[in-house]
């Protein structure tokens, strides 16, 4: 299991480089064009890859054959060890998925999966990762642990090499859903990562720990 950040603030992503605990990082066009409106693509994913050293999801945005082979061919130029091409799952996804991991060796992450069916055609194009949206597809009535189950139990049966990233996360206990569900990774928000080391009971503890140990301390100093 393993943990990516679904996020392109660079403040926050060398925040939780530096404790070890992130993978990977996913973005998409949504959440750049509202962390770093306007920003200069390349040098922004060039900047987050030399400081992570870890695979970073950049989501194609043209939807034609060729301009989206020429996007993600350009993309992987940037960084061809680090960089990974989101790809949205449709059925000429589905072609650029095959084309880019068999034909042109580049990682692709198959994004917007809202269906088990959609996860497994995308695992056996030979995608490296699937990533199912959990949020959304909670959002749409359907229950996103199942989703993720059989999707996984597809990859084990089927000895199949893609990853199960679960994203469109919006709450903590989706995290851990997610993980007991099947998933090999999930994306997390910022928000979300900073919530996951706390615990009140641990504060409260910290503090009675601390407090006891700094009375003794003073009294031992009149003495
Ligand atoms: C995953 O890779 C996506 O970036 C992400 O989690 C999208 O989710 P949301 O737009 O529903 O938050």
């Amino acid at each position: 299991m393993a943990i990516f950040l679904d996020s392109s603030d660079l403040t926050e992503i060398r925040r939780f480089a530096a404790t070890g605990i992130v993978s990977g990082i996913t973005t998409n066009p949504l959440i750049i064009s509202k962390e770093n409106p306007g920003v200069d693509l390349k040098t922004h994913i060039q900047e987050i890859v030399s400081m992570t050293k870890v695979p970073t999801s950049v989501e194609l945005t043209t939807e034609t054959e060729a301009e989206m082979l020429a996007e993600a061919r350009e993309y992987a130029k940037w960084h061809p060890e680090h960089v990974v091409i989101k790809v949205p799952m449709t059925e000429l996804g589905l072609k650029i998925i095959h084309t880019l991991e068999r034909k042109d060796d580049i990682r692709v992450n198959v994004t917007c999966i809202m269906s088990f069916n959609q996860a497994y055609l995308s695992a056996l194009a030979g995608a490296t990762y699937v990533s199912i949206f959990s949020g959304r597809v909670r959002d749409m009535g359907y229950d996103p642990e199942e989703i993720i189950g059989q999707t996984r139990a597809a990859i084990d049966r089927e000895g199949l090499r893609s990853r199960i990233i679960v994203g469109s996360i919006r709450h903590l206990a989706d995290v851990n859903a997610a993980l007991h569900a099947g998933a090999h990774i999930v994306t997390v928000p910022p928000a979300i990562l900073k919530k996951m080391s706390w615990n009140p009971r641990t504060t409260e503890t910290i503090r009675e720990f601390n407090d006891a140990w700094n009375a003794d301390r003073a009294r031992k100093k009149k003495k």
